[in-house]
C-alpha cells in the first residue's frame, strides 16, 4: 500500500522505518527543505533517532499536495500543537474517505478538542483513525517487541490499519473507543512532567508509583465522565502509556518535569528539551476539562500551579499529601 506519512520527527520516521520494512510504499511530507534534503541525503535522523537507517526506497518530500494526493493512507505524525495547521492545509487534497490516522498525542487548549476531532473538523471528508500506546520512536526503530491501539469507528478501518503495521516487533490491537484512547494518551503527558518534577526533587520509587497509580484514577474520572470506556485506562493507551512515559529518559515530558524539580523555570525546561513538551499545553486543557466536567484531578491541578503559577515544587507535593483524607476504595466496609 502506499502510505504518506506527515511529519519527519523521531515517531514520523520510526513508523516510516515499520512500515517500509512491512512492504507500504512510503512517502514522507515535512515542511521543512533542510530537512527534506538531510533526511534524503543521509538516510538517517541522527539528532532524534541515532542509529535508525532509512531505506533508500523512501521518499521525502515538501510538497503536501502530491503526498496526499498520491497515497491511499495518511499518518498524522507532526506534533499536537501543529496538528490543526497542518489538517487545514491538506484539506482540499484529501479524497471522500481517505484514512487518515493520527498519531500524535494531546488536547488543543480552549476548544477542548481532541485530535481526531480537530481533523474531522478540518477535513470531514476523511475518515480518521487514531494510534497509540506504550511507544517510544527509539526502541520502534531499534525493532524492540512494543504493542500499540488502533482506535476507529469502524472496525473496517480498524483492521486495516492494524493490517498494515502489525509485525513480529509491533503487535496492534483494535479498539472502538477513540475517545478513551486519546484521553489516556494526553494527559499521561501532564502525569509524567509530575514524575519527573519528582524525580528532580530527589524523591524515590514510592512516589513514582503513587504519581502513577493516582494519576490513572484521576485520568479515568476524567475520561469516563467525558464518555471514555473504563477498560480502556486499564488498558494499553491508559496505564500502559502512563508507565512507560513516567519510567522512561526517552519521555521529553519526564526529562522536562525532571528539569523543574531540580529548579529550573519552565521555559528554561522547554529550551533545554529542546522539543515541544506537550504536556505542558495538555496540561492546561486538561484543567479546563476537570472545571467542565465538574472532576478532581489533584495531581494535574498541582502541575498547573507548578507550570503557571510559579508554585515550589516541594510545596505542590506536600499539599497533595496532606489534602483531605480519601478512602481508596469505598464498598465493603463493615458497619
Ligand atoms: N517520539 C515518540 O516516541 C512518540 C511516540 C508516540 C507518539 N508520539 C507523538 O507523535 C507526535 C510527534 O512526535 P515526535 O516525537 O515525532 O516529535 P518531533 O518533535 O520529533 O517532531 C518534530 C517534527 O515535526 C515536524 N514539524 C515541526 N514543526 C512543524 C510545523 N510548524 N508544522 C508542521 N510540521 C512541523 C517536523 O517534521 C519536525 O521534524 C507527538 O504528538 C508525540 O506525542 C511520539
Amino acid at each position: 500500500m502506499n502510505v504518506g506519512v506527515i511529519g519527519a520527527g523521531s515517531w514520523g520516521i520510526a513508523l516510516t522505518v515499520l512500515l517500509n520494512k512491512n512492504g507500504s510504499k512510503v512517502t514522507v511530507w515535512s515542511k521543512f527543505e533542510d530537512e527534506v534534503k538531510m533526511l534524503s541525503e543521509k538516510r538517517e535522523y541522527v539528532d532524534k533517532l541515532p542509529g535508525v537507517k532509512i531505506p533508500k526506497t523512501v521518499d521525502f518530500t515538501t510538497d503536501l499536495e502530491a503526498t496526499v494526493k498520491n497515497n491511499e493512507v495518511l499518518i498524522m505524525a507532526v506534533p499536537s500543537t501543529f496538528v490543526r495547521g497542518t489538517a487545514h492545509l491538506m484539506k482540499d487534497y484529501v479524497k471522500d474517505g481517505q484514512i487518515i490516522v493520527n498519531v500524535a498525542k494531546g488536547i488543543e487548549e480552549n476548544t477542548l478538542m481532541t485530535l481526531s476531532d480537530i481533523i474531522e473538523e478540518e477535513i470531514p471528508q476523511a475518515k480518521v483513525a487514531v494510534m497509540c500506546g506504550p511507544t517510544h520512536a527509539e526502541e520502534v526503530g531499534r525493532g524492540i517487541p512494543t504493542t500499540i491501539v488502533v482506535g476507529a469507528r469502524e472496525q473496517r478501518t480498524a483492521k486495516l490499519i492494524q493490517d498494515l503495521f502489525m509485525n513480529e516487533t509491533f503487535r496492534v490491537y483494535t479498539s472502538p473507543d477513540v475517545l478513551g484512547m486519546e484521553i489516556g494518551s494526553s494527559l499521561k503527558n501532564v502525569v509524567a512532567l509530575a514524575a519527573g518534577i519528582a524525580d528532580g526533587l530527589g524523591y524515590g520509587d514510592n512516589t513514582k508509583a503513587a504519581l502513577i497509580t493516582r494519576g490513572i484514577a484521576e485520568i479515568s474520572r476524567l475520561g469516563i465522565k467525558m464518555g471514555g470506556k473504563a477498560e480502556t485506562f486499564a488498558g494499553l493507551t491508559g496505564i500502559g502509556d502512563l508507565i512507560v512515559t513516567c519510567a522512561s529518559m526517552h519521555s521529553r515530558n519526564r526529562r522536562a518535569g525532571i528539569l523543574i524539580g531540580q529548579g529550573k523555570t519552565m521555559k528554561e525546561a522547554m529550551d533545554e528539551v529542546k522539543m515541544v513538551v506537550e504536556g505542558v499545553y495538555s496540561a492546561k486543557a486538561a484543567m479546563q476539562l476537570a472545571r467542565k466536567y465538574e472532576v478532581e484531578l489533584p495531581i494535574i491541578e498541582q502541575v498547573n500551579e507548578i507550570l503557571f503559577n510559579d508554585k515550589p515544587a516541594a510545596e505542590a507535593v506536600r499539599d497533595l499529601m496532606i489534602r483531605d483524607k480519601k478512602i481508596e476504595i469505598g464498598d465493603g466496609f463493615e458497619q
